[in-house]
Order: C-alpha cells, then sequence, then structure tokens
C-alpha cells in the first residue's frame, strides 16, 4: 500500500459522496491521476513523490473536475509555516497529531508515510494531551475504542511514535514515569523577555537595571541568583534609584520560587536528535512562563540550524566533506493554542521570537505549525509568512475574516450544500463539522474541502472522563 498508484489498494473508500459540491472550479492543483492523490504544499508534479505525509481525503464534488475522494497529501521537505485555526472541539488538536505522526519515526511502517525521512519536531502541549502519541489507540478507552473503528473504514492500522520524549517543568507531577524534567538557563532569557515578563518597560528604570544586569553578566552562564546578587549590590548601581532595584528583587526572587531556572538546564541541541518527537507539557505553567518556554526554544533553533546549515553549505560549495556536528537538516516547531504563546496585543517572548524564527526559518529547515481558536489574536508579522492553511469551524465573523485574510490561495466563492446554495466562505466555515476543513496553499488554484483521516496513535484530547 502506501502511495497509491492503484485505485485497488488505495486507503478504505471513505468518501465517496458528499453532500458538499463546489461551485467553483479547480483550475490548479498537483494531482497525480494514477491512484487518484492530490500533493499540498508542493507545486511541483512528480509521478512518484516522496517525503509526502498523509492527511484525509478530498471531500467536496466540484464544478469541472471533482476530486472527490482523491487522497490527500502534503509535502515535508519544504520548511512550511502552517496555520490551523477553528473553534474549540473542530479538530486543530486532532490535526497536530496528524502531522506529528506522519513527520515522525513509527513503531510500525505506516502507509501515512510516503518515504518519509523522519524530521524531528518539538511541540508546545499548552494543554499537556499529547503524550498518548506514544501508544496505540486502546480499545478499553470508549474515544479510543471509536478511533480503532474509523482506522478499519479507513483501512489504516493503529501505530506509535517511535522517539517520543516527555517534558515537564520542575513543579508538574510525572505520571508516566520517564518524563524528563526541564529548567531554563538564565543566559537564554533576553533582557527584553525579562520586561515582558515582568510588565515593565524596555526603556523604563527597571528595564534599564535588567539590561545592564544582563550584560554584565554575560557572557558567563549566571544563575537567577547571580541576577540578584549583581542588582543588589549598590555599588554596581551609581545613581539608581534603590526602590526600582527592590522591586526588581522581589519579583526575581519570586521566579526563583518557580524552580524553573538552572544554569544547567536545558540545552536545545539536546532535543536535535534525527527523527526523535520532544513533546513539552506545558498546561502547569503560566501563561507567560510557557511563552517564554517558547521563545528561548525558537530562538536556539535558529541559532543552531542556521549555524548548520551555513556549515553543509560551505561543505557542499567547496566539495568537501561535512565535518559539523551530527544534526538533523530539518526541524518542526509545533504550537498548539498560539494565541496563548504569541499574542497579538501584548508583549510576550515568544512573539518576538517567532518572528525571527519564521524570517530566518527558511534557509535553516525550520518549519513552524501553529494551531489557535483564535484567528485574530496571533501577531501579523509571523502569519504574513503563512504558506498552508487548514481551516475548520468557525463561528464568530471576526475570527472568520482573520482566518481568511491568511489563507494562502483563493478562497470558496460559492458552494452546494445538501440543496442550499452558500455565496459566503464564512457560512461554509460555520457548516464543518469536527476534522473537516478548507485546505489552503500556494500550489492549488482555491482551497479545498479535506476529511482529515483518523490519528493512527492515541488522541489524548477528548473531553474529561
Ligand atoms: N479528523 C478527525 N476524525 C475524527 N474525529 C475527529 C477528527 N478531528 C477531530 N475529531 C473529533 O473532535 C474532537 C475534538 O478535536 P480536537 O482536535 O481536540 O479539537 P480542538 O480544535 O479543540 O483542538 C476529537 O476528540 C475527536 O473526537
Ligand atoms: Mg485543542
Amino acid at each position: 500500500m502506501s502511495f497509491s498508484l492503484k485505485l485497488a489498494d488505495a486507503f478504505g473508500k471513505v468518501v465517496e459522496r458528499s453532500p458538499f459540491t463546489a461551485l467553483d472550479p479547480i483550475v490548479k492543483i498537483n494531482h497525480v491521476p494514477k491512484g487518484n492523490n492530490v500533493i499540498f504544499g508542493r507545486a511541483k508534479y512528480e509521478d512518484r513523490p516522496s517525503d509526502v505525509v498523509y492527511i484525509g481525503k478530498v471531500l467536496e464534488n466540484a464544478a469541472g473536475k471533482s476530486y472527490l475522494g482523491a487522497d490527500a497529501w502534503m509535502d515535508v521537505t519544504f520548511p512550511h509555516v502552517i496555520y490551523i485555526t477553528g473553534t474549540r472541539g473542530s479538530g486543530k488538536s486532532f490535526d497536530l497529531g496528524v502531522l506529528i505522526e506522519g513527520i515522525s519515526e513509527l513503531q510500525e511502517k505506516s502507509p501515512v508515510q510516503n518515504d518519509v525521512t523522519p524530521i524531528t519536531s518539538i511541540l508546545i502541549d499548552t494543554q499537556s494531551q499529547f503524550w498518548t502519541l506514544r501508544y496505540e489507540p486502546r480499545g478499553a478507552v470508549k474515544e479510543n475504542a471509536q478511533q480503532l473503528e474509523e482506522l478499519k473504514r479507513w483501512n489504516i492500522k493503529p501505530n506509535a511514535l517511535k522517539n517520543c520524549r516527555i517534558y515537564i517543568p520542575p513543579n508538574t507531577e510525572p505520571f508516566l514515569g520517564d518524563e524528563i524534567k526541564f529548567r531554563l538557563q538564565p543566559r537564554y532569557v533576553t533582557a527584553e523577555d525579562w520586561c515582558s515578563l515582568l510588565g515593565q518597560e524596555v526603556y523604563g528604570p527597571q528595564g534599564h537595571i535588567v539590561s545592564e544586569t544582563c550584560e554584565s553578566l554575560s557572557p558567563a552562564n549566571y544563575s537567577l541568583n547571580d541576577m540578584i546578587a549583581y542588582i543588589s549590590d549598590a555599588s554596581n548601581w551609581p545613581g539608581i534609584a534603590e526602590s526600582s532595584r527592590n522591586a526588581l528583587v522581589y519579583k526575581l526572587t519570586d521566579y526563583l520560587r518557580t524552580g524553573l531556572f538552572d544554569p544547567a538546564g536545558l540545552d536545545v541541541r539536546s532535543l536535535l536528535t534525527p527523527g526523535v518527537a520532544n513533546i513539552f507539557m506545558l498546561r502547569d505553567l503560566r501563561n507567560e512562563d510557557k511563552s517564554l518556554v517558547t521563545a528561548i526554544i525558537a530562538r536556539q533553533l535558529f541559532l543552531i540550524m542556521g549555524q548548520h546549515h551555513k556549515e553543509l553549505k560551505v561543505a557542499h560549495f567547496f566539495d568537501k566533506p561535512f565535518k559539523g556536528e551530527n544534526l538533523p537538516t530539518r526541524v518542526w516547531l509545533l504550537i498548539d493554542e498560539a494565541h496563548v504563546v504569541a499574542p497579538a496585543n501584548l508583549p510576550s517572548p515568544a512573539r518576538e521570537a517567532l518572528v525571527e524564527y519564521v524570517k530566518r526559518g527558511r534557509d535553516a529547515g525550520l518549519s513552524l505549525v501553529l494551531a489557535t481558536q483564535q484567528p485574530s489574536a496571533v501577531d501579523d508579522r509571523i502569519l504574513s509568512q503563512v504558506n498552508i492553511s487548514f481551516n475548520h469551524r468557525l463561528t464568530f465573523q471576526s475570527d472568520i475574516s482573520a482566518a481568511i485574510n491568511r489563507v494562502p490561495t483563493k478562497t470558496l466563492a460559492g458552494m452546494k450544500m445538501s440543496g442550499t446554495t452558500l455565496t459566503d466562505f464564512g457560512d461554509m466555515i460555520r457548516l464543518l463539522e469536527a476534522g473537516q476543513c478548507f485546505l489552503g496553499d500556494h500550489a492549488s488554484s482555491r482551497t479545498v474541502l479535506v476529511q482529515i483521516r483518523p490519528r493512527v496513535t492515541s488522541h489524548g484530547g477528548y473531553n474529561p472522563v
């Protein structure tokens, strides 16, 4: 099976009819007619494309040529910026799981990967729900039993991630037994990060003190205690108000209590084992600390991977063997509930870091996937780089408008649904069920309605028992 060139041995025939008929024809799409496969995120046509992951089936009839029932794949060769929007319960986290299953090393060979070289990933799991990627769906769990039924219909076998590390902050109770506790190195927290964490202006009195402190202690691998000691030492601060210094010391002492900082903390290089999925379960952290963790990871990623790709290019140019580190060439950073981590209207550490990440990512082999229920609440400078969009059900017009703005191709002008003709794309988005979405990319002339496939690993995001 896998990427099938024959209809006979393709995935289950789960989408043979559809109540949706798009009135706009699909003028251009990357379609491999043999086996009826459609590829998103890649413009180049190949008869036997490799490095594509299976995401589902086309769920619409269309005026002109219809691709209903075609198997939908996504390119994972190139760095992408993917934007997943939808209301609560519409299937966003599910999609993140589908993508991670596609790019990671699995226990058993699976048709959901077509000649995929596993890609290292880092997932910011704001709800702490993705640890189940390690496990096959369990029949004894009701929701998983449904999942197993679905998989059967789709003719896909259950599976599990082979190399999946779970990271938890110091104050989270482990429950699997092999979670890795992580802390952050203060030297990677910039003065700007501190200012947004502490609610201070960079050019205000406390901002000035933090900047001076970070600068004076760098490049040593300093601790939070070193910072507090430096700020407390009056001889370092002629002419600076003691009250500003005291206020900062109180706040940093508060941070000391979280136990989140340690000069021997997380080294992002340790995450970069080829093919490994690294899951950061951050539910117990405050939102600003979730943002800080994301910022530090994103910044270190583009520094390390940027340097790595530069060295690779030089070796290639001079036709010399590459003698650098054994790092992956591609890394995906995936963020669930992105509006919490990089909000548009508040300063946050991750906001600036992610702007840089998407700017530099392309040359450094870095992809970004953002999922959010508040499409207007994510920084525009990040969203301007989106090249693939998944639009699930949304209800509020403001959210719909913001989501549509970021679709990297044309939206639909008309669709018939069970006899009714809709001419507003927002109304079409309002009608979608969980797991259905409009997929937009540069290679297709318009967005296409897709049914996302069932998860091969256990989905952990169902409602609390
Ligand atoms: N592709 C899909 N196939 C089948 N069920 C799905 C699919 N996507 C979502 N669902 C169902 O919808 C529920 C909510 O999905 P989830 O991804 O957790 O929503 P959210 O958008 O809030 O992250 C899931 O628990 C699952 O039951
Ligand atoms: Mg979710």
